[in-house]
């Protein structure tokens, strides 16, 4: 964000989207039964075989957000032991290095995290047609990642969403609170905070 205008328009793009993603129930919804979802024939018989969400999920270790599940606490905890090849042969790679993203901007700095995300991908799910394998040559936008793109291709579609700011936000600047206050409304012609 190079000046006060184009800060102005991010932040009534960005909540555009944002109404939207909560409006959808994107967020913070409990868990449908089948027979209510909208997917599953209510009238099957097969739907007294499946088990209903609320009864696997409500197992694991509780979110605030999304599908209400803290996925990568559930896994590290065993909770939860997904298969993570169907071929013996495949090789399985997890990478613990965290990547710093945003350091220029008002928002907390984002912290990427490889090792969470390597439990659960292949680096073929990102590299290299997400992002680059390298620091830096990525060129981000928060704008983009509202629209479904770079980290919104999953985040607010498979896992948590993105009104969790802070999940991704995490690491605050020097002298900036750990969570600082977001504009809820911008009145015409207002600044909005860096
Ligand atoms: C899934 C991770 C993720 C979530 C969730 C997320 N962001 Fe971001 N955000 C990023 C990344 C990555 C960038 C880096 C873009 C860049 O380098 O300019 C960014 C950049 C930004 C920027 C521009 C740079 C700056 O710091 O001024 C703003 C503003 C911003 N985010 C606001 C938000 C707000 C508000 C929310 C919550 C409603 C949010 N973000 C949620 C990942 C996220
Ligand atoms: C969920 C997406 C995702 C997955 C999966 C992923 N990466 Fe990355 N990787 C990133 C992002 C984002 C960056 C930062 C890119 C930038 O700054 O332009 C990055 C940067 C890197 C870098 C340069 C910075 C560093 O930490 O050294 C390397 C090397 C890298 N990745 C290797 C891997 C390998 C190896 C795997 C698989 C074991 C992998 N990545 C899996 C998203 C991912
Ligand atoms: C290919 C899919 C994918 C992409 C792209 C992706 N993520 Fe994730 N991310 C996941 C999954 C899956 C999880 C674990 C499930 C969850 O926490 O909802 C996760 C979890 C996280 C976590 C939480 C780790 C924890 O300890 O709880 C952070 C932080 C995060 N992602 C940030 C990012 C940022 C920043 C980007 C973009 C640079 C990004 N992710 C891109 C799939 C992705």
């Amino acid at each position: 964000m190079r000046e006060s205008t184009s800060q102005a328009d991010f932040w009534r793009r960005a909540l555009v989207v944002l109404a939207l993603l909560a409006s959808a129930g994107v967020s913070g919804s409990d868990w449908e039964s089948l027979n209510k979802d909208g997917i599953h024939d209510p009238r099957s018989p097969a739907i007294q075989q499946l088990q209903q969400p609320a009864d696997a999920l409500s197992k694991l270790t509780p979110d605030t957000a999304g599908n209400m599940v803290r996925w990568v606490q559930s896994l590290e905890k065993g909770e939860i032991n997904p298969r993570a090849n169907i071929r013996p042969d495949t090789k399985i790679r997890v990478y613990d290095s965290d990547v710093l993203l945003n350091l220029k901007g008002g928002m907390p700095i984002v912290r990427f995290p490889h090792r969470q995300h390597t439990l659960w991908l292949d680096c073929v799910n990102c590299h290299d047609q997400l992002f680059k394998a390298e620091a830096g040559a990525t060129k981000f936008s928060m704008l983009k990642i509202l629209e479904g793109e770079q980290c919104g291709v999953c985040h607010g579609a498979v896992s948590f969403p993105l009104t969790e700011c802070f999940r991704c936000h995490s690491v605050a600047r020097p002298g900036q609170a750990p969570r600082p206050s977001l504009p809820i409304a911008i009145p015409s012609g207002a600044v909005p905070p860096k």
